[in-house]
């Protein structure tokens, strides 16, 4: 699996390091045991953008297989999951969502189609900028 970053360099803010990286865990785990679990090697891209002095999006994405629209609908809920039995909890995204919409006040959406990979825009807040 490779991983691009394209992040501003040399940016220093104040926020809940554990939370930031909880979701990016998060989203990198379903990456590869979910989107990746019938290719031998998957791409994950992260992109982040500044919306103001303390408002950020992140948009991360990879090349597996997608997710249907079905499901789509379901994946921020608690319990939901498609491996149940071999190791899902389907906490995950519940955890994500919540850490995202309440610790870091923003907002998350997931666009995906079967074949077509996944893509999170997650916009968040920080508490401060250090120059
Ligand atoms: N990157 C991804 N590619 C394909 N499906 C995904 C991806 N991320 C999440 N999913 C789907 O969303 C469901 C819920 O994810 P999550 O809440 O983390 O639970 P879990 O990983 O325990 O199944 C997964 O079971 C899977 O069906
Ligand atoms: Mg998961």
């Amino acid at each position: 699996v490779t991983v691009t970053s394209d992040c501003p360099d040399n940016m220093n803010v104040i926020t809940n390091p554990g939370l930031s990286s909880q979701v990016l865990t998060n989203l990198i785990v379903n990456s590869v045991k979910h989107g990746f679990s019938e290719q031998d090697t998957g791409e994950i891209s992260l992109s982040l953008r500044e919306l103001t002095a303390t408002s950020f999006e992140l948009d991360y994405r990879d090349n597996g297989k997608g997710i249907s629209k079905e499901n789509l609908s379901k994946i921020f809920e608690p319990f939901f999951t498609t491996q149940r039995g071999s190791g899902g909890t389907g906490l995950g995204l519940n955890i994500t969502y919540n850490i995202i919409t309440n610790a870091l006040k923003g907002s998350v959406v997931c666009e995906s189609e079967p074949g077509q990979g996944v893509r999170f825009l997650i916009q968040f807040k920080v508490s401060d900028r250090i120059a």
